[in-house]
């Protein structure tokens, strides 16, 4: 075996990412609750109930545990029917609560990374219309002033969006997220508007602090064709991957929207990021399927030879995330890894999966490409939107009953790699051996002189 220790740049993040309505708790106001309690909406009809308890006071712990295991960094979001449960009514103990939290985070040596909207709306906003409307803009630029003149001293890299194109899709396509319509209009109608959003919040925060590093948390799934000799899985490939991967952040670079016939200028989303945020977790086969119009013509699958998650939700994958960090890095901004990861509730998986990501990032900072950072989903289990608690992510597992967490090996993986700020042999030898011979291959001159791939 050949020893070797991937050293990533000075100053490199390591965190793990949340969101308010999954590990909160209590979140009444907004348009989940209601949701969780209609049956048939959420996998064996569970709730987010009492979720981590961080509204209770239990971001302290599991922020102790980030920072005793190497973090220095953690990416959360604020809760927009918390700031305002009414329209234009605004609680300042809210305020004051995440005040609290990220003066915690700082003080635990954890920079803060700020999500404004992740999924989650105010009850009062989605009887508005939500983000059919084009009035929703104006409402999200309002709450997005309100957050950051009250945390501008504190935070410094904020996230707009979460994932504008996941959420457009599951609320108006799959129906998968409340409100659960399936109307394509709609979804592309909330793309814009979620687009535009982001446009005005980002002016909104640079007047208010000129200095602070606003990006939008884009969702990368990797799509193959099925058949690479195949046209027509290439084309669909094609179509779906320009709809879901790349109308959004295109706006935002060039100011034009372009979805299948939707052509539409949004001028004042041009250049509107200051760093790529990329969520990526898998990648995916498309075939075409012509029996399969909502979804354009082509059907997603694993490839029947893929290492999966015990769920088969993920894909272990990492020249996929390679693919969507050559992607992210041709908008020539730095690059933030907002979220990746995988369900694992054992811990048989996501060491190699960490393993395996995290070499293909140090690939990425080997060619100077402006990495900044890194945020594993997620820090402890929590309430995993329609799948419900059916799905553990957490580096810790979580009883949401007892309230009970009990470290998994890969805490203690990640810990290592925070820690030396690298990913080592020596590491993936003791947490993840399985993948060893394929992270740092063997030292047969043979191979050596072949030359050694990635
Ligand atoms: C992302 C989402 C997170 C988390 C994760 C794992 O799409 O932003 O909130 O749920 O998937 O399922």
């Amino acid at each position: 075996m050949i020893r070797a220790t991937h050293h990533f740049p000075k100053g490199f993040l390591w965190g793990t990412a949340t969101s308010s309505h999954q590990v909160e708790g209590g979140n009444q106001a907004n348009d989940w609750w209601a949701w969780e309690t209609e049956t048939g909406r959420i996998s064996e009809g569970q709730r987010s109930g009492r979720a981590c308890e961080w509204w209770d006071g239990r971001w302290e712990e599991d922020l102790d545990r980030a920072a005793e295991s190497g973090q220095n960094a953690h990416r959360l979001s604020i809760e927009w029917s918390r700031i305002e449960p009414e329209p234009g009514k605004w609680d300042t103990d809210a305020l004051d609560r995440y005040e609290q939290i990220i003066t915690g985070a700082l003080e635990r040596g954890l920079m803060p990374m700020v999500t404004l909207h992740h999924f989650t709306n105010p009850g009062w906003f989605l009887e508005q219309g939500g983000w059919t409307e084009r009035g929703g803009v104006e409402r999200f630029e309002q709450y997005a002033a309100k957050v950051v003149e009250r945390l501008k001293d504190r935070v410094a890299l904020w996230v707009t969006i979460n994932e504008p194109n996941v959420y457009a899709y599951n609320a108006y396509s799959s129906g998968l997220f409340p409100p659960g319509e399936q109307d394509l209009q709609k979804t592309i109608q909330v793309m814009v508007n979620m687009t535009r959003a982001h446009a005005a919040a980002y002016r909104a925060i640079h007047t208010i602090q000129p200095e602070a590093l606003v990006g939008l948390a884009h969702h990368y799934r990797g799509m193959r064709p099925s058949r690479s000799y195949h046209p027509l899985d290439r084309l669909v490939t094609g179509l779906r991957s320009s709809a879901f991967n790349d109308a959004i952040p295109r706006a935002i670079r060039d100011g034009s929207f372009r979805l299948l016939w939707h052509w539409e200028r949004i001028p004042e989303a041009k250049g509107t990021q200051d760093f790529v945020g990329l969520n990526y977790y898998t990648e995916e086969e498309v075939a075409f399927s012509p029996s399969n119009p909502t979804e354009l013509f082509g059907q997603g699958q694993f490839s029947p030879q893929a290492d999966l998650s015990p769920t088969g939700f993920i894909a272990n994958q990492p020249e996929g995330f390679w693919r969507a960090l050559t992607w992210a890095h041709a908008f020539r901004l730095p690059i933030y890894v907002t979220e990746n990861g995988a369900d694992d509730p054992y811990g048989g998986f996501r060491p190699r999966y960490l393993a395996g990501h995290i070499r293909q990032l140090w690939r990425a900072t080997n060619l100077s490409w402006q990495v900044g950072g890194y945020f594993h989903w997620s820090l402890v289990d929590n309430f995993e939107w329609e799948r419900g608690w059916t799905q553990r992510w957490g580096l810790w597992a979580l009883d949401p009953e007892t309230q009970v967490r009990t470290k998994r090996p890969s805490a203690d993986f990640f810990a290592e790699i925070c820690r030396e700020n690298g990913l080592s042999s020596d590491m993936v030898a003791r947490y993840a051996p399985e993948a060893l011979s394929k992270l740092f291959p063997v030292d047969d001159p043979g191979q050596l002189a072949a030359g050694a791939s990635f």
